[in-house]
């Protein structure tokens, strides 16, 4: 039990990860292999997403799967047949390397029957999370494990109650990609109140341009509410907007709040976000980083 929390108040320690989403945009990549496991660097990008919640102190994880989606449950599994492998040539790196995804959280796996979107996504976790408030990550945006984000959010959920999402600045013209928040300003510099929500405004449209990334904690009393939200953008179930009915009627297990992260950020979602995050990564890597800055700057010099 942390300091200052009383039994009505459990720590908060189940995130759910969506992840039964087609992948469309790496095909021909993600034809038999989930967009998840695609290698950032050397570490499927779910590895990190996994790494961000049990850093964070959330240890129980849910993922929303689908079709397809096998290589996944195997990944955080044990290998024994390569354990032995490894353990017989006595290559106690590599053998590390494949026992800590499998040692890395306790993991949970639900499937998301039809791809109605990421509001449907969150509901197929409501049997799991129970009365708790929880965490949701989505895969396709990294964030750098020294700018914690989720951990401040946790802290501010624990603090405020309600629910807290993370939103980051954004140039106008990206606005579109993103769900956007109207917000006010609390005493705290990095904390705003969360007025409403639109998903994917048009940049006319948008109430400023702070965009939602994909972290939020939020009340259950959100799956409630998901379970009357009707179809909104591209046809799907919004969680943003399911979000913006508890910012809207705070009586209903609000306040929204919204952590504002200016910290190291990569979108593996789109190809050349993806490539940029690899090269960014790789060039910070201790093993990997020496070699790869030398190469990268004669390659560059060439090109230009
Ligand atoms: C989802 C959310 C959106 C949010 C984004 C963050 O959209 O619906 O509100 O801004 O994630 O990555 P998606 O990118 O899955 O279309």
């Amino acid at each position: 039990m942390v300091a200052g929390m009383t039994q009505s108040h459990p720590r908060i320690s189940k995130a759910v990860i969506p992840a039964a989403g087609l992948g469309t945009r790496f095909l021909p990549a993600t034809k038999a292999t989930p967009k998840e496991m695609l290698p950032v660097v050397d570490k499927p990008a779910i590895q990190y997403v996994v790494e961000e919640a049990v850093s964070a102190g959330l240890d129980d994880v849910l993922m929303i799967t689908g079709r397809n989606k096998r290589p996944l449950e195997d990944h955080f599994d044990r290998n024994y047949e390569l354990e032995s492998a490894l353990q017989k040539k006595g290559d106690a790196d590599r053998l590390a390397k494949v026992q800590e995804s499998s040692d890395l959280a306790t993991m949970h796996y639900v499937r998301q029957g039809d791809p109605k979107g990421l509001g449907h996504a969150v509901l197929c976790a409501a049997p799991h999370v129970g009365h708790e408030p929880f965490a949701v990550l989505l895969g396709d945006d990294l964030i750098d494990p020294r700018d914690p984000l989720l951990a401040r959010m946790v802290e501010v959920q624990e603090q405020r109650g309600g629910s807290v999402i993370a939103l980051m600045e954004v140039a106008p013209e990206q606005i579109h990609l993103y769900g956007c928040a109207a917000v006010e300003a609390t005493e705290e510099g990095d904390l705003v109140k969360v007025t409403g929500l639109v998903e994917k405004p048009d940049a006319a449209d948008a109430p400023s341009n702070y965009a939602i990334i994909g972290r939020y904690v939020l009340d259950p009393h959100i799956f409630d509410i998901l379970r009357k939200t009707e179809p909104g953008r591209g046809g799907e179930i919004q969680l943003t907007d399911a979000l913006q009915q508890l910012a809207a009627d705070e009586k209903v297990g609000g306040p929204v709040h919204g952590v504002v992260f200016k910290g190291r950020r990569y979108d593996t979602g789109d190809r050349g976000d993806y490539l940029r995050a690899i090269v960014r990564l790789a060039c910070e890597r201790e093993d990997l980083g020496p070699d790869f800055r030398a190469w990268l700057r004669s390659y560059v010099a060439e090109e230009m």
